[in-house]
Order: structure tokens, then sequence, then C-alpha cells
């Protein structure tokens, strides 16, 4: 029978989770480490049927019913393997393979290619120790590396010089090529990676697939990573993680750093869950990969601006995934740029630390919100709840997606909405504004909300609540801002005059310095400028 090759079948039950699959038919709820459903395959009223998500099983203690993601489609919904493979490729958004058996040509070539990236990795870990990789070494030894460590993730030196082009030179030059290690240019062949600190990158099954090569004279980019081969795919490939999935299962949780040198000192440090996206950018194979092995991902950024964004792609990219609020959580590094240096100068508890306090995916989404929209002003609150509601509808899980949903309303209730009650009570200074401005800025409030958000400073400072419906002005949007510009004018005036008087009372005893003269007559020609600006507007 023509066969899938294995990888297809193995990618397919590597991006699709058992649970999601079989959660389609079976309503299934999590208790422990396994999920738990009433058999799908014979009759029962209480729940027998276990599956595990972990080992990629389900198993019925009541029939004995047994397999995976395949054989649950073939059986529960009576069709041929062919039928089920084509269901469930399309259910991952893969494209299914040509119905080929490999061939004995493919074999042979993905055999060579391993065999080049596996010699070429050892001439590198070599080099590292001669006398052309002394700086690549006192380098990756200054950064805390020990010998150990070197030898554990294979580090390794690319010279200067063109190394794996040379030493191959018996090896066909397509063969080369096809490992990206080896590059044709106008002048011949020459090597991708040259004065590089080298990072071997493990497939799954601990071979060697591709390199990252650290710049170590402070050129850029910082990191090159070999393109994309046969047998290499960036978007899917997960650093570290030929070392970590054992520990992902054993600690029921995976964390994800931003760099691999991260990855590596978190490894070492005590966290062997610990993984890094290829690149900067994580992508959804990554994501699918992950939650494959285990749900309770912890997402640890770098705490600068860029870690803040990173943090809210992720956020996007695995609301998806997402089952329950404990699944997801993200991390913020404080007091270091990223977990390598805290681990280096504060040590692994000021790291346990930072992932202890990582807060779940669904508050870090309502902190982001309310960070990222001015949720005091109709507007603003309009716009967050756009993003709020167009984010929740990528939760797949109905059930979960209309829990966060509440969850978020009785939020947009206490907090949005008890701003404005709360702000009503903290009168700190209250401007003498009569019920009618009150009023009339209301309506322009309401009428026109881009005005709200250009003098949303002022318009805060009131302490006046901008919730309840009024009817919309009759004023231009000329008219309508140059009475909020009056208002605020106003406003300043009477402060200025407030902090003159007081500032006349505290001074009155003593002798008049120039200190005190000078801050006298700023305040004077200050009333003195806004004045005029009032009078401006009464012409
Ligand atoms: P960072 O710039 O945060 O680097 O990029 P880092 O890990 O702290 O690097 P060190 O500590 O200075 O050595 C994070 C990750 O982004 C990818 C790399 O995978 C890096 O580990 N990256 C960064 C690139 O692929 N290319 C670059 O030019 C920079
Ligand atoms: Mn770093």
């Amino acid at each position: 029978m023509a066969k899938y090759d294995n990888s297809f079948t193995d990618e397919l039950r590597q991006r699709l989770s058992l649970v999601d699959v079989i959660s389609r038919r079976v309503p299934l709820t999590k208790k422990g480490q396994n999920y738990w459903g009433c058999c799908p395959f014979h009759n029962e009223k209480t729940p027998s049927f276990s599956v595990s998500e972990e080992k990629g099983f389900y198993h019925c203690f009541g029939c004995g019913e047994h397999g995976d993601i395949i054989s649950f489609t073939m059986k529960s919904e009576n069709v041929d393997f062919k039928t089920a493979i084509t269901e469930l490729a399309e259910m991952a958004g893969l494209k299914l393979p040509e119905i080929k058996q490999k061939s004995q040509q493919q074999i042979e070539q993905e055999k060579t290619y391993i065999d080049i990236t596996e010699q070429a990795a050892k001439i590198y870990q070599d080099l590292l120790y001669s006398e052309s990789g002394r700086e690549a070494l006192e380098y990756i030894k200054k950064r805390g590396f020990s010998d150990e460590m070197i030898k554990k993730y294979r580090l390794g030196y690319a010279p200067k010089n063109n190394i794996i082009s040379s030493k191959f030179s018996n090896i066909k030059i397509d063969k080369l090529t096809a490992t990206g290690l080896v590059r044709i240019g106008e002048y011949g062949p020459y090597d991708f990676f040259r004065h590089k600190l080298m990072f071997p990158i493990f497939n799954a099954h601990g071979q060697i697939v591709a390199f990252s090569g650290r710049s170590l004279d402070g050129s850029e980019p910082k990191y090159i990573n070999t393109s994309d081969t046969e047998l290499f795919h960036k978007r899917q490939t997960i650093f570290g993680f030929n070392f970590a999935r054992d520990f992902i299962h054993r600690q029921n949780r995976s964390i994800i750093v931003e760099g691999q040198i991260d990855a590596i000192q978190m490894q070492v440090h005590g966290f062997p869950e610990t993984v890094a996206p290829l690149g900067t950018a994580l992508t959804e194979d990554h994501i699918a990969i992950l939650c494959k092995s285990n749900r309770n991902i912890t997402f640890c950024f770098d705490g600068d601006n860029a870690g803040q964004k990173a943090a809210m792609r992720a956020c996007l990219l695995v609301l998806p995934f997402l089952r329950d609020n404990s699944d997801v959580k993200f991390a913020f590094v404080s007091g270091g740029k990223d977990p390598d240096e805290i681990l280096k100068n504060h040590g692994t508890s000021a790291m346990q630390k930072i992932i202890d306090d990582a807060v779940p995916l669904i508050d870090f989404l309502w902190q982001s919100v309310n960070k990222n929209y001015l949720t005091q002003t109709p507007s603003g609150r309009t716009q967050a709840e756009k993003f709020l509601k167009e984010s929740i509808s990528k939760i797949k899980d109905k059930i979960f997606q209309n829990e966060i949903e509440q969850e978020y309303n009785q939020r947009k209730f206490n907090q949005w909405h008890k701003w404005s009650r709360k702000t009503n009570t903290i009168n700190i200074e209250v401007p003498n504004i009569v019920d009618m401005s009150t009023k009339i800025l209301k309506s322009i409030v309401q009428t026109y909300p881009e005005l709200s958000e250009k003098y949303i400073e002022f318009l805060s400072s009131l302490n006046i609540s901008f919730d309840e419906d009024v009817e919309k002005t009759d004023l231009s949007l000329t008219d309508a801002e140059n009475y909020i510009k009056k208002l605020s004018l106003k406003k300043m005036l009477e402060k200025l005059n407030n902090e003159r008087i007081k500032f006349l009372s505290d001074i009155k005893n003593e002798s008049e310095n120039e200190e005190n003269k000078n801050k006298l007559k700023m305040i004077n020609d200050k009333i003195q400028e806004i004045t005029n600006k009032l009078k401006l507007f009464n012409e």
C-alpha cells in the first residue's frame, strides 16, 4: 500500500492536539495529568475513557479501545486511513503531500546531510580549543560557560577562512550547499559561517541540523542562522527542545526565553525545561509544538519595550490554544536585561522569583489593554473593547471563551466604570466649573471623541464622570475645541491665583530675598500670559 512518509504523520501528530480533536466529539474534563470523558466506542455513563495529550494516546479502561489521533479519527468517523489523514491535514492547515515512498535517493541524501553537519560540528568544536579559536573560547568563558557546558551543547568556532568548503572537497558541491554551510559566490564556494561562535541546532532526535553563529567582533547582525534547508525549518525548530523535552514532561511546564544563550544558562541553572525560538520571531508552529508537550507555558521576556511587544505577539499567537486560565503565563525580567544576566548577577533564586511572579495570560492581556488604551474616555474604551473582543474570539475552546468573556465583562464593570465613580470621590482640587459647563463638556465629549483624547489630561483632572448618556452638542468642532481650551485656561488661572496667595502668605514673615522676588515675578508673568490668552477668546 502506498504510504505517507512517517514525517508527515508525525507532523500531524505534532501540529494537532489530541485533546482538541477528541473534544469535538467527546466532552472531556481534566483530572490530574489526563483528560477524561465517556467512551465513544461503548455505552457508558461514568467516564472511563482517558486521553493523554503528553503521550498522544487515548485509552478506554472500560472496553480497552486504544489509539492515537489518526486511529481515533478513523474509528469515530468510520473512515479509512487516507480520509482521516486528509481531514486532519485540513484541520492542521497542512497540505497533503504526494503519496510516495521516500525514495532510496532521498534517504541517502538525508543521511549525507546529517553526516556533513555532524562532521562540521566536530571541526568547529576542535577549532574552539585551537589557537585560532582562542578569542572565541575566552569570550564564551567570560559569558559563564564551563568546559562541561561547551561540551554538552557542542559549541564551536568557525574560523575566518573557508574551512568547510576546503575540508570537504571530496564531497559534491551541491551536497555541501544543501546544508547551508557553503555558498557559491563569484569566486567559487565560500563558508557561510566565518569568525563566529557556533551553536549547533539539534532536531528532536538530537541530530545536528543547523547552526547559529554569534559574531565576535561586535559586527551586525549579532546572530546568523543557517537558512531553511530540506532538513531544517526555522519556523518549526525550537532551540534546546531536544535537551528539555523530558524535563518539560517531568516539571509539567515549559519556559520560553528570547535568546539561545539564555536558554542554555537557564537549563544548567535549575530550569531544564527552558527553550528558545530560533531567531527573534516566535511562530504558531513553535507554539503548536510546545502545546503538544505541555500546555503550562511560561513566557519569559526581556524587561524592555521590545519584550513587551514580543509578549503581546506571543499572547495573540497562543490564544487559540488556551484551555484554562493557568495554562499560559507571562514573566518579565526586571533588574537586568535578560535571564542570562539575572542568573549571572543575582542567581537562581532571583530568576525563580521572576518565574513565580508570572501573570496568567488573561491578566496580562487585561493589563496591556489598560496600558495601551485610554480607558478613561468613551472612545478609548470602545477601542479597548474591540481589541479584547477580537482577541477572545481567537480562543477555540468555546466554553473557556465564554468564561473569559464574562470575566472581562465583570472587570470592565468594576474597573472601568468604577474609575469614574472613584475619581468622583477623590476631588483634590475641584475647579470652579458650574453645572452648566459640566453638561456642555459632557455633550462635547460624546459628540467629538477625538477631542476627549486630545485633552485627556485636562478632562480627567476635572473628576467628572463622562459615562452617562447626554444629548449631543450643537457646537461645531472648532467651537467645541475652543470651549475646552477656554475652560482649561480658566482652570490654570485659578490654580495660579491660588498658588500666588499661598506663596505670599508663606513668605510674609521673611525678608524680601532675591529668590522669592523672582518666584513671585514668575507667577505674575504666567498669570498675565494666561489672562492675555483668555482675552483672545472673548474678542
Ligand atoms: P538578543 O539581542 O536579546 O540577544 O536576541 P541575546 O540572546 O541577549 O544575545 P547575547 O546574550 O548578546 O549573546 C535574542 C535572540 O534573537 C536572535 C537570537 O536567537 C538571539 O538569541 N537574534 C538576535 C538573531 O537571530 N539575530 C540577531 O541579529 C539578533
Ligand atoms: Mn543576552
